[in-house]
């Protein structure tokens, strides 16, 4: 089995947890893609989508998938994600994508964050993957001497501009093994709009395709 046929299985298994009649939050990323996917078949039975990205936006409305705007929807029973990392307290590094800002917004409303991962992505600590800063472009170099006496390695990701018009950083190096704590401390750093730890809003229910079917956690 591929790593895209175990993304693929993921993707389709969060269907389970999509209710009639409402509006789902969608992350952005290959897994997703599956995701979205999965949601074109059932999309007459439900509302539309908040989105959290413009590539995740594209693919909805290409499948016709009604696209509501976050300031209009006060309540989310579901938002669908994928992650670059999962530890065993449901704890991720995310934002590979460089969406990492947007999703965590939409995260924040919704009332369950189901993830989808391929059986690669789950880890013991956190840090392997390196660790994505969104940051406002004038503040780079000042975030990045404050990430490196953080302990990490930071290496500004050339050539991308996210979705709100910012940069990344990525910081290598880092063994991540309280997650909470280093994702509100480098929150704390001026100039950072958010980082890809998602631990103090982690995922509640962790669905990872394997070649012996899809695992679901808890
Ligand atoms: C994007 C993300 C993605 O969820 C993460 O990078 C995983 O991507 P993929 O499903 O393509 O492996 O956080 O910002």
């Amino acid at each position: 089995m591929t790593q895209d046929e175990m993304k693929k299985a993921a993707g389709w298994a969060a269907l389970d947890y999509v209710t009639p009649d409402t509006i789902v939050g969608v992350g952005t990323g290959s897994t997703v893609n599956h995701f979205i996917d999965a949601l074109g078949s059932v999309k007459d039975q439900i509302k539309g989508a908040v989105s959290s990205s413009e590539a995740s936006t594209t693919r909805l409305e290409q499948l016709g998938i009604r696209i509501f705007d976050l300031n209009e929807v006060s309540e989310l029973a579901v938002y669908v994600d994928g992650a670059d990392e999962i530890d065993g307290s449901m704890a991720m590094i995310k934002g590979g994508g460089a969406a990492l800002t947007r999703e965590k917004i939409v995260a924040a409303v919704a009332d369950r964050f189901i993830c989808i991962v391929d059986g690669t992505k789950t880890v013991d600590i956190l840090g392997s993957f390196p660790l994505p800063v969104e940051v406002i472009p004038m503040a780079r170099a000042y975030v990045a001497r404050e990430l490196t006496r953080l302990g990490g390695k930071p290496v500004y990701r050339e050539g991308v501009v996210t979705d709100n018009g910012n940069h990344i950083l990525d910081v290598h190096g880092l063994q991540i093994t309280e997650p909470r704590a280093l994702e509100a401390r480098i929150n704390a750093i001026v100039g950072v709009v958010t980082n890809g730890l998602f631990a103090e809003r982690g995922a509640d229910v962790l669905l990872i395709g394997t070649p012996e079917g899809v695992i679901r956690k808890p």
